[in-house]
């Protein structure tokens, strides 16, 4: 196997990093498989019964809601013979699970609660109802923030908040921005097979190099429907394109104005949230209810914070201001799902979510000319990749130049298309697989 202390510098990465089999399988061990990652909101279980299926790295875990309304995070593996538990991606499974081979029952936290006649069918056996291997596998941590649902496969390591640090703003800024403190999922979300490696999403996320090349035609597009939504007076249509138009048509040494700011474990946040505080009748009838609940003083914090992107490393990029986020499942070395969720503002008036929802059907869905666009550059990215055209992939913009204080390291002034977060990312990911340079 490929030494993999050889595979990172610091301002460039080895291409086998995105290519080898071996090295996809280390990283789902000893990153995806051990760190916090993120399984989903707490909302998407509302009763007790209800269950989500959730890929952590290889394993294929189950979100349930226990009895004392607790939220589980368990192998689907039945502890008989390894059939899988629930076949359906989600659904509720009644006062128990069971398994359909051989029906054994378990509590909604994994314990074994039935075995078809145990007495006689295991008396002399060396299992009894309470031996340990008759329950199903936990998450060995399981914690929530604010709703969203973490599960680590390892007993060790740092706590959520923690392991969060300052990325734990992406959910404060979703959930504040709700009149009533917490978000709620919208029940399905949008998913997306990418035929390229995990790395390759995390990375473009926090790219601000790439919008103004790759999303300029899409965002030229998106400005002449809004004139002429405009001139229709279809205010509301036209505030939706608006802010796909507003991120697409940033010229480059626009977003050397934005800034990055990297933070240990691989986590980064863009700051910029495109100067998005429209004033019309929808927005000030939100304020208004925004600012009884909070006081002008907390309303003007709360909306005032600046962010376009947070990445949560290794699995999470959240758009906090538009409630939404993206989850990384890496399938294989070349095979990526990202499944895209978004959320309501509990207690905003409807015409707050619908906005959300454009945004989420313009610039994050399938159907988007920027995703596509995006999806076509990692697919390329993969294939070069997989060539003898080159060993190295190339993080060096701005090597050197940003500001680093406590390991937190910030774009200097007019260095925002810096390639530190990509840099940040790979430092995070050595550590990982224990070989820090
Ligand atoms: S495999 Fe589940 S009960 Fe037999
Ligand atoms: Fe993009």
């Amino acid at each position: 196997m490929l030494d993999v202390s050889k595979i990172v510098e610091p301002d460039r990465v080895r291409r086998e990093a995105y290519t080898d089999a071996a090295v996809f399988d280390l990283e789902m061990q000893r990153i995806h498989e051990t760190v916090w990652i993120y399984c989903g909101h707490q909302s998407q279980i509302p009763k007790v019964g209800d269950y989500y299926q959730v890929q952590i790295g290889r394993q294929p875990m189950l979100m349930v809601r226990g009895k004392d309304n607790k939220v589980h995070v368990l192998y689907n593996r039945c502890p008989h013979r390894g059939n899988m538990m629930c076949g359906d991606r989600h659904g509720n499974t009644g006062e128990q699970f069971r398994c359909s081979y051989h029906a054994w029952q378990f509590h909604h936290d994994g314990r074994l609660k039935q075995i078809p006649m145990m007495e006689s069918g295991y008396a002399g056996t060396r299992l009894n109802k309470d031996s340990p291997e008759l329950s199903m596998k936990r998450a060995a941590r399981v914690e929530s923030y604010r709703g969203f649902v973490f599960a680590s496969l390892s007993a060790t390591g740092p706590g959520l908040k923690e392991f969060l640090g300052k990325s734990i703003v992406a959910f404060d800024d979703m959930c504040d921005r709700a009149p009533e403190g917490e978000v709620e999922v919208v029940p399905n979300c949008f998913r997306v097979i990418q035929h390229s490696n995990w790395k390759l999403f995390m990375e473009n996320q926090i790219d601000a190099l790439h919008p103004s090349v790759v999303h300029q035609s899409t965002g030229r597009a998106a400005h002449e429907v809004e004139k002429q939504l405009a001139k229709k007076a279809k205010a509301g249509e036209a505030l939706s394109y608006h802010m796909l138009s507003a991120f697409a048509t940033v010229t480059i040494d626009k977003w050397d104005n934005f800034q990055t700011i990297s933070y240990p474990y691989g986590h980064c946040v863009l700051a910029g949230y495109m100067g998005l505080r429209p004033q019309d009748p929808d927005t000030l009838a939100y304020d208004k209810i925004m600012i009884k609940k909070y006081g002008q003083k907390r309303f003007e914090e709360i909306v005032g914070v600046n962010i376009h992107h947070v990445l949560v490393y290794p699995g999470l990029s959240v758009q906090s201001p538009l409630q939404q986020l993206r989850a990384v499942r890496p399938l294989g070395v070349d095979k990526t799902l990202t499944e895209i969720w978004h959320f309501r503002l509990k207690g905003a008036p409807e015409p707050i979510y619908r906005r959300s929802l454009a945004y989420y059907n313009l610039v994050n869905s399938p159907a988007t000319l920027i995703n596509a666009d995006d999806l076509e550059n990692f697919w390329k990215c993969q294939q070069g990749l997989a060539s003898d055209g080159g060993d190295w992939v190339s993080f060096g913009r701005f090597h050197g130049r940003d500001l680093e204080k406590n390991g937190v390291v910030e774009t200097g002034p007019g260095m925002g298309t810096s390639e530190a977060p990509m840099r940040n990312q790979m430092k995070a990911w050595a550590q990982y697989m224990g070989n820090a340079r």
